[in-house]
């Protein structure tokens, strides 16, 4: 998908218009090339949400990202073109709390990628446990895709953070099922904001981060040994897809969940 020959600074800026394929083929995105403005990111401070405001920042797109982790505003600081916002997304405040923030500001996407783990087998999982997964990891997403859509200039996208463990996990009964649902958001949301608005998801498989370091070591190297690619997966392998799918060059492409777990889902 990515075109690996170019270097991000050799990329076309978002929102320059009709862009050329390696082989000289123009798309013209169909009139609506990706916005300039403001792409949120959540679970910015997490391993997977930090490489994707890296990487959106490499192609020089403007990001806030919101974490709950009290460190966020200080982390992003320094890098420019982002900044950050502490926001808890399981409630609605925290939630209106980044509208606020973005006051008239133009938004070219949103990636939802903040999200939990609470693992258990179901007959062990209380409902408050399995409601806070499903809070954090799908409704706030639907809820700030809401929020955020009217503010999305056409052209924008949307990049849900789901998994690999939607088809299924021993042990991730609430994960899984919260996943699966950001899956089934994802395409009934692509059929209501086309043609202005693309909505697709990603599915990471193991991808090291502090919520697999969070897993026992026998665990995870019995689960990295059923990876066709024998081996975990690393952030920036995930924000490269997740970058694609929020630029110019996939301008076709909408209400698709997109594996990338080194051929765990096959
Ligand atoms: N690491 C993996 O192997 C893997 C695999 C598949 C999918 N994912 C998904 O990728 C996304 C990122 O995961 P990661 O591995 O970077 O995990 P991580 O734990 O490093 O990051 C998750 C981030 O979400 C934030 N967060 C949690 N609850 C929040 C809330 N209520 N409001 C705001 N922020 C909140 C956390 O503070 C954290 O910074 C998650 O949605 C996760 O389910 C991860």
């Amino acid at each position: 998908m990515s075109d690996t020959a170019t270097s991000s600074a050799d990329r076309p800026s978002p929102g320059s218009g009709p862009s050329t394929t390696a082989s000289g083929a123009s798309i013209d995105h169909g009139g609506r090339p990706t916005p300039r403005g403001t792409v949120v990111v959540t679970g910015a401070a997490g391993g997977i949400g930090r490489a994707i405001v890296d990487e959106l920042v490499a192609r020089g797109q403007q990001v806030l990202g919101v974490d709950l982790a009290d460190g966020i505003v200080d982390a992003l600081a320094p890098v420019e073109g982002a900044r950050g916002l502490r926001a808890d997304l399981g409630d609605d405040e925290g939630r209106a709390d980044v509208l606020e923030v973005l006051g008239d500001e133009v938004c070219a996407g949103l990636v939802n990628c903040a999200g939990i783990t609470r693992d258990g087998l179901l007959r062990d999982l209380d409902d408050e446990t399995i409601a806070l997964v499903l809070e954090v990891n799908a409704v706030a997403g639907a809820a700030l895709a809401e929020l955020l859509a009217p503010r999305i200039a056409d052209g924008g996208a949307i990049v849900n953070i789901a998994s690999r463990a939607a088809l299924g996990n021993v042990g991730q009964v609430n994960y899984a099922t919260s996943k699966g649902m950001l899956i089934g958001l994802t395409r009934a949301l692509a059929h209501q904001l086309a043609p202005r608005v693309r909505v697709n998801a990603v599915a990471p498989g193991l991808i090291a981060t502090e919520m697999t370091a969070a897993m026992p070591e026998k665990v995870l190297a019995k689960l990295t040994a059923r990876v066709p690619m024998d081996r975990m997966g690393l952030p920036a392998e995930i924000a490269v897809a997740v970058a694609d799918l929020l630029g110019p060059d996939t301008s076709y492409i909408t209400g698709q969940t997109v594996f990338v777990c080194g051929g765990r889902s096959i």
